[in-house]
């Protein structure tokens, strides 16, 4: 059994307050792209993980990936026995605000609720992915959507966007987003209004994470300055940064530019 474990990027992300857990209230957009990991799982007595990919290596397969981890608590919540030999194909960057961790767990709980025959419907699934991270409620649904609290309190966005052409850079700098969090300056610019345009909207982490590396400014800027770019933000805590296309030629020819820089990119749509 295959399963496509799509990246996340958040075409807006406002941050309201630190909560005393430690945790941010935020309100964001979440989008996923047609671009993605692949998962593998077959009937196994016991449960296993092997990796290949460009980023198996920083990822790791031990036992605290998050895919062995939803693996479990599936287990765990359904009383199965059962284990699987579970193949993850990683693509998507880490610690890159592409959300590749919580998309393969999400994943994982999709093709483990198929191969253990459980077959429950996703809504059933939701609090073990919440319980595994903030991301994974709405990597379980991969479905361009509004997130509030944590971003795992999730409701329809009103616009669609499915088929809009998509370009992801990240400058391969691995960033981690506890200090990205931690780098706010707890100014709360207000919420997301789904009325307005996403050009309007923000990503309230982006200086933060800039602070901490860079390179973020020149990748917004390059892609700022490509044609037939109508949206340009930073993912998530980032590196990644994301532009939207009028058409794939001009996306395709800003890919181009941005990996003569040096610079990983991912031509793809939004799901
Ligand atoms: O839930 P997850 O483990 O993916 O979150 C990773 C880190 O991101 C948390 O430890 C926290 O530092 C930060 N975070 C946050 N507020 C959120 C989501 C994540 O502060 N809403």
């Amino acid at each position: 059994m295959i399963e496509t474990a799509s990246a996340k990027i958040n075409l807006a992300l406002h941050l309201r307050r630190r909560r005393p857990d430690g945790y941010h209230d935020l309100e964001t957009v979440f989008a996923f792209t047609d671009f993605g990991d692949t998962l593998t799982a077959e009937p196994a007595p016991v449960l296993s993980l092997t990796m290949a990919g460009e980023y198996a290596g920083p990822a790791g397969a031990g036992d605290d990936n998050l895919v062995l981890r939803a693996a479990r608590a599936l287990q765990m919540r359904a009383g199965i026995a059962a284990g699987a030999a579970i193949h993850l194909e990683k693509h998507i960057p880490v610690a890159a605000g592409l959300g590749g961790g919580s998309a393969d767990a999400a994943a994982a709980l999709r093709l483990l609720n198929r191969l253990w025959g459980l077959d429950w419907p996703l809504d059933a699934l939701l609090p073990i992915a919440a319980a595994l991270g903030a991301d994974v409620p709405a990597c379980l649904l991969q479905q361009t959507c509004l997130g509030l609290g944590r971003g795992d309190d999730l409701s329809p966005w009103p616009h669609s966007l499915a088929g809009a052409p998509l370009l992801l850079v990240n400058p391969r700098v691995a960033v981690a987003t506890g200090p990205v969090f931690a780098g706010w300056d707890r100014i709360d610019l207000g919420g997301i209004d789904a009325g307005l345009p996403l050009s309007a909207l923000r990503n309230d982490m982006t200086a933060a994470a800039i602070a901490i590396a860079p390179v973020i400014a020149d990748v917004l800027a390059l892609l700022a300055s490509t044609i037939g770019a109508v949206l340009v933000r930073m993912s998530g805590s980032g590196a990644t940064c994301l532009a939207l296309y009028a058409d794939t030629a001009s996306r395709d020819l800003a890919a181009g530019v941005a990996a003569n820089a040096g610079w990983w990119t991912a031509a793809t749509t939004i799901r």
